[in-house]
């Protein structure tokens, strides 16, 4: 046979079109698109389906090192594999970087935890927390060469934050050798003022962790970190965008000119700080289970967010996976967790239900076109982090990373149908139509039916070239 798949008489859609087509693989790579392949070994009936590029989520974090006693929900194996049965084929993790350490040592113990234990391809940024002259100077001139083209800095978290010099530092570095800087855009200072507040007043429940961070740290945060950006001239990534006025801080720099892009996530379009709150005559603490950072905000918000989806102020919608388990001593309810909020572990599981949120609530609900879901979920995701082209597109020539939604399928999100290995999802009991039926990565199905098939290991862990994003 002259493919060894066709995938036939479905609908597929990139970035720029939509169009009835059968698609012919060969070695994992898509090798022809045509009105009918009927030469194939095996066939795929994609009759009523859409096939789509497969999901990449640029914004996961995985296994990755917590405080004392805090331990992440998923390995690499059981997060990949939630990813694969949400629709994706790709996701970027975290390589980070703890204080005092080498970065490049840190960057190997996590391709250790990855090696051999991926469902889909994997390639991680680098989280710098330590930006000494040695890790400057030296280690990430030399990742960046071996493919960590993309690194996050952070202005919020004890253990984490980077001072306005450091950054400076940072951009610097990033300007000369053309990596792409993701900025957590938080303001230290202010949330730890909110935070001793909030405290002294006994203000201690999961609640407070919305109040402690309201959109005026992200706004001022963002605003700084795109003038210094600025004054360094380089691009910069404002990730997980949870309302209107760090988006406004966004478009204000994009209308000026500058390379600042924006990414934002399901729980700001879908999720608000009242999820936060416990539910009425239940576990005093449940509200644990939504803090995040930046926390989810309001209805309001929501509309702001898709406003800046819909006017191209963000690129990208990633998850910010970051699972923690809900009833545990290790990770939501740790003993230090439960004597207030500023200890609850930030961040939610997320990365299996992004595509069917944005899928349902941007092009069911009429908001966006399939295309701009294709853009948003894929296509962006590749081009700004130096995975195009290759990947992120149904194109002759790039990795045959499909997935295939049925847009007419109703479903209800709940724990027991993820993958996942937090014990609880967010989103439980949230309706959405559109759904993906099966994922497959490099020509192979791993994931059809909510059924993961794909072994751990035949994901690949991939080096990323320089993005052209990145160029000041
Ligand atoms: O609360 C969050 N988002 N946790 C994950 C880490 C981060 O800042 O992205
Ligand atoms: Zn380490
Ligand atoms: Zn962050
Ligand atoms: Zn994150």
């Amino acid at each position: 046979a002259a493919y060894d798949l066709a995938i036939r008489n479905g609908t597929v859609a990139t970035a720029s079109d939509v169009f009835k087509a059968d698609i012919g693989i060969r070695d994992g790579k898509i090798a022809a698109i045509a009105d009918v392949i009927s030469d194939a070994a095996e066939e795929i009936d994609a009759t009523g389906l859409l096939v789509l590029p497969g999901g990449i989520d640029s914004h996961v974090h995985i296994a990755q090192k917590q405080g004392e006693g805090i331990v992440m929900a998923d390995d690499f194996a059981s997060a990949t594999a939630s990813a694969a049965a949400g629709g994706n084929t790709m996701v970027m993790p975290f390589a980070l970087q703890e204080r005092g350490t080498s970065l490049r040592a840190c960057v190997e113990e996590y391709r250790k935890l990855a090696e051999g234990n991926c469902v889909i391809d994997t390639a991680f940024h680098l989280i710098i927390s330590d930006p000494t002259p040695e890790v400057l100077g030296q280690e990430l001139p030399a990742l960046l060469k071996d493919g960590y083209t993309s690194f996050k800095v952070f202005m919020t978290y004890d253990d984490l934050v980077l001072n306005d010099r450091q950054l400076l530092d940072v951009f610097d570095v990033a300007r000369r050798e053309g990596a792409l800087v993701m900025v957590h855009a938080e303001g230290y200072d202010a949330i730890r003022y909110m935070t001793e507040k909030l405290e002294r007043a006994g203000d201690t429940a999961p609640y407070y962790h919305a109040a402690s961070r309201p959109e005026l740290v992200e706004r001022e945060a963002a605003h700084r970190a795109i003038s210094h950006a600025e004054l360094v001239d380089v691009p910069l990534m404002i990730v997980h965008v949870s309302g209107r006025e760090a988006m406004e801080q966004i478009r204000w720099a994009q209308q000026r000119g500058l390379k600042v892009y924006g990414e934002t996530c399901p729980q700001y379009i879908s999720l608000t700080a009242e999820d936060l709150q416990a539910a009425q005559g239940g576990d005093a603490m449940s509200g644990a289970k939504y803090v995040c950072s930046p926390p989810p905000r309001d209805h309001e918000s929501w509309d702001a967010i898709w406003e800046g989806i819909r006017t191209g102020v963000f690129q990208t919608f990633s998850s910010d996976h970051c699972p923690f388990r809900y009833d545990s001593t290790e990770g939501k309810l740790n003993p230090k967790g439960r004597t207030s909020f500023r200890w609850v572990p930030n961040g939610i599981p997320g990365v299996e239900t992004r595509l069917p949120i944005l899928f349902s609530e941007g092009v069911s609900k009429g908001r966006i076109s399939l295309q701009r879901f294709v853009e948003l979920s894929a296509t962006n995701h590749a081009r700004i982090y130096g995975l195009y082209p290759g990947k992120g597109a149904i194109a002759v020539g790039f990795d045959a990373d499909i997935a295939l939604w049925d847009p007419v399928r109703k479903e209800t999100i709940r724990q027991e149908i993820l993958h996942h290995g937090a014990d609880y999802t967010p989103w439980e009991g949230f309706e959405v139509t559109g759904w993906p039926v099966m994922t497959i990565a490099r020509g192979d199905v791993v994931a059809r039916d909510g059924t993961v098939t794909g072994q751990p290991g035949r994901g690949q862990i991939l080096e990323r070239g320089l993005s052209e994003f990145a160029r000041p």
